[in-house]
Formats: C-alpha cells, sequence, structure tokens
C-alpha cells in the first residue's frame, strides 16, 4: 500500500469530503500524489509549485478559516516544521478528522537528518510524532510501516510514551525503540482496521 491508498482508504471509508495536502510538489515527480486523492474538494498548499494556496505552510495556516476532514502533512521535512503543520492541522480539523503524516519511519540515519545528506531525505520528522507521542494526551497516534512510515493522528486520548532515556531524541534510541515510539502497525493490521480484505500473501508473511 502506498500513501495515495492509504489516504483514499481513509477517505472512503470515513466518508470524508474536504481533503488539504501541505507540500503538493509537481507531477513530474515519481510518486506524485495529489492527482490521485479521490475526493469532493481538495486544496494544496506549497510555496514552490502552482497549487491553490502558493505560500508555505505557516502562511496558509495564519489566514485559513476552512476546516478539513483529512490532511496530509508532507512538506519541509524538519522536525519543528512537521510539528508546527500536525498542530496547525488539528486546529482545522473536523472532529472525526484524520491527519496522516509521511516520511515517519527512516530506516537509516543518513536519511533522517535536518540538514538533507542523501538522495533519499526523510528528514527527522519522526521527532514530531515522538513530541506527540510524549506530550499530548488528546490525540491517538499510530504509523503505517508502508511508504516509508504513514503515522495516522486523530483527536482521542492517549497514554503518553515514557521515554527510559534522558535524550530520547537520536537516532539510536529511535532506532531501538520505534516499535513502541511510532506504535507501527502491518498494512495487514492496517486493512483489518479498516475493514478491507486482506490477501493470503499478506496473511503468511
Ligand atoms: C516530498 S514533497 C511532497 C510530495 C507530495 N506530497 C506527494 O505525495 O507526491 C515536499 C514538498 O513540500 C514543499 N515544501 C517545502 N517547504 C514547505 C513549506 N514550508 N510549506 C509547505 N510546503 C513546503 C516542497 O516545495 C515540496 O514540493
Amino acid at each position: 500500500m502506498n500513501r495515495t491508498e492509504i489516504i483514499n482508504t481513509l477517505i472512503k471509508k470515513n466518508n470524508y469530503k474536504r481533503y488539504l495536502e501541505i507540500g503538493v510538489n509537481t507531477p513530474a515527480q515519481p510518486g506524485y500524489s495529489h492527482t490521485s486523492i479521490q475526493v469532493e474538494t481538495k486544496h494544496g498548499v506549497d510555496p514552490n509549485v502552482d497549487t491553490n494556496f502558493r505560500m508555505t505552510s505557516d502562511d496558509f495556516f495564519a489566514q485559513n478559516k476552512e476546516r478539513y476532514d483529512i490532511v496530509f502533512v508532507d512538506g519541509l521535512h524538519t522536525f519543528e516544521q512537521a510539528y508546527k503543520d500536525i498542530i496547525n492541522a488539528l486546529t482545522c480539523l473536523s472532529e472525526n478528522g484524520t491527519i496522516v503524516v509521511h516520511d515517519c519511519n527512516p530506516r537509516r540515519e543518513i536519511t533522517q537528518r535536518a540538514v538533507r545528506a542523501s538522495s533519499v531525505w526523510h528528514g527527522d520528522v519522526w521527532k514530531a510524532i515522538l513530541k506527540l507521542r510524549m506530550e499530548n494526551p488528546n490525540v491517538t497516534v499510530y504509523t503505517i510501516d508502508a511508504d516509508e512510515g504513514c503515522a495516522i493522528i486523530q483527536k482521542g486520548n492517549q497514554s503518553l510514551y515514557a521515554p527510559n532515556s534522558a535524550d530520547p531524541y537520536t537516532y539510536y534510541y529511535f532506532k531501538k525503540h520505534k516499535k513502541d515510539i511510532l506504535d507501527l502497525i502491518s498494512v495487514k493490521t492496517f486493512k483489518e482496521k479498516m475493514g478491507l480484505p486482506v490477501s493470503w500473501f499478506e496473511k503468511i508473511f
């Protein structure tokens, strides 16, 4: 399952009508998802491409008065910006809405640096999920182990994550504890949650 299929599944399952994408990119980019999202109202925010709101996410949220059922956070891949985007998205999210955050499960240290050091770049978005798990009791969070790690955030109640280290914001700590930090689930488990059929291949592996 890729990010587009995950988002379309959530839209269909919850009958969502209004979609917001932070960080849209251009159709020339491999895996470009914006045009494949199937929803009634679709808005995009990106300072670098021709979309509904050609501006940074900070500028967008500062002027936004709309509400959205589903927000895809995939803009600037730094801890601070991703966290800010999630908190801002929560303020304009409908009560049963969903935030999907891309790039939460880096598999190599080099791809998760705040400053890009490799062709694949996840940035340290995972730290935004850790902060949310440690500090915000009013959300639920889990992460699908697919397409670089797609975190699913909804309004609700969670038990806060208590790290067993004075500095959990290191890649070494993350690597060791990511199953708990992200509440990492398989595509099979996500499909079961959504009431979708699971293939024989997924059942075995
Ligand atoms: C990884 S791409 C997005 C991919 C797209 N969501 C997809 O699934 O095909 C990241 C995009 O974020 C945009 N971006 C960078 N800084 C941003 C910011 N501060 N606010 C919003 N978008 C930003 C970049 O211009 C780039 O197009």
